[in-house]
């Protein structure tokens, strides 16, 4: 991953954004749900892990583009809390595979000033991979570019659920008034409480699910499904995902359009 520039203060540029995209409406913030790597490999007749392997290659060219198109943070669906009932081995590929690619990538993600996290419940990863996780969560902690999360051991009922009971326990102990309980103090226990919401939603494999996948969080994101498998998501693909996002008047349940820009600088 390494292809953004840098200015002399380490803040990543942003440079080569395609001209057909409208620059003042970039989303701030892209999730993805990264569908149809299993799909690819059997339509090679390869073993479904290489189609993970090349999801990889994906993923890396997406964050890549994102940081380098001023997009300000990018949230990948990797791994759910449903992915535990696919066969072991292919558990533990994943797993392994995710220990295998922070050890490789970290230093680019170091340099290209992108900020890495993980959300979801953690201590149930191998412990190998934990400790990475907390190393490459330190080392990229005050990074200026991208905030790229990684949805690992995620789902998106579960992590409401452990909102509402944080909420209940410090109601309980009376460090907090329950009336006084509205959307910014909920938001505020979600695994994505420092990030805003996003903005767009890009799931491949043309499934038009959520998947338990930032339930709140995507309350009000803009949807866009491609036919293509994750691991055939390119810069083409992303592109138009971004122009069919910057076609869309976003009026958050009013009657006044509102464009992506001025949601984005309010
Ligand atoms: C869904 O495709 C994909 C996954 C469950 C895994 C996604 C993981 C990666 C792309 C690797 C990411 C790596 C890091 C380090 C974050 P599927 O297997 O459900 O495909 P199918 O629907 O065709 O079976």
């Amino acid at each position: 991953m390494s292809c953004v520039s840098t200015t002399s203060q380490g803040h990543p540029q942003v440079s080569r954004i395609p001209s057909d995209l409208d620059i003042h409406r970039m989303p701030a913030h892209v999730a993805i749900i990264m569908d149809g790597n299993g799909r690819w490999a059997q339509a090679r007749g390869l073993p479904r892990m290489m189609g993970h392997r090349a999801g990889v290659e994906a993923l890396k060219t997406t964050l890549r583009l994102c940081n380098d198109w001023g997009i300000k943070a990018l949230t990948a669906y990797a791994f759910s809390t449903e992915n535990w009932s696919r066969p072991g081995d292919e558990v533990s590929f994943l797993m392994t595979l995710f220990e295998r690619v922070l050890q490789q990538e970290l230093d680019s993600l170091e340099k290209e000033q992108v900020q890495i996290r993980f959300l979801g419940d953690l201590e149930a990863l191998p412990k190998r991979l934990q400790n990475l996780i907390e190393e490459a969560t330190k080392r990229t902690a005050l990074n200026k570019g991208i905030h790229f999360n990684v949805c690992t051991n995620y789902g998106g009922r579960r992590e409401l659920v452990l909102a509402a009971k944080k909420l209940a326990e410090r109601s309980a102990s009376g460090e907090l008034d329950p009336a006084l309980i509205d959307e910014n103090i909920f938001s505020a226990e979600l695994l994505t409480a420092d990030e805003v919401d996003p903005d767009l939603l890009i799931r491949t494999s043309g499934e038009n699910r959520i998947s338990n996948f930032l339930l709140w969080q995507l309350a009000y994101a803009e949807i866009h499904v491609t036919e293509v498998l994750w691991p055939d998501f390119n810069s083409v693909e992303l592109k138009k995902a971004l122009i069919d996002y910057q076609s869309r008047s976003r009026r958050f349940g009013g009657l006044d359009p509102i464009s992506p820009s001025e949601q984005i600088n309010s």
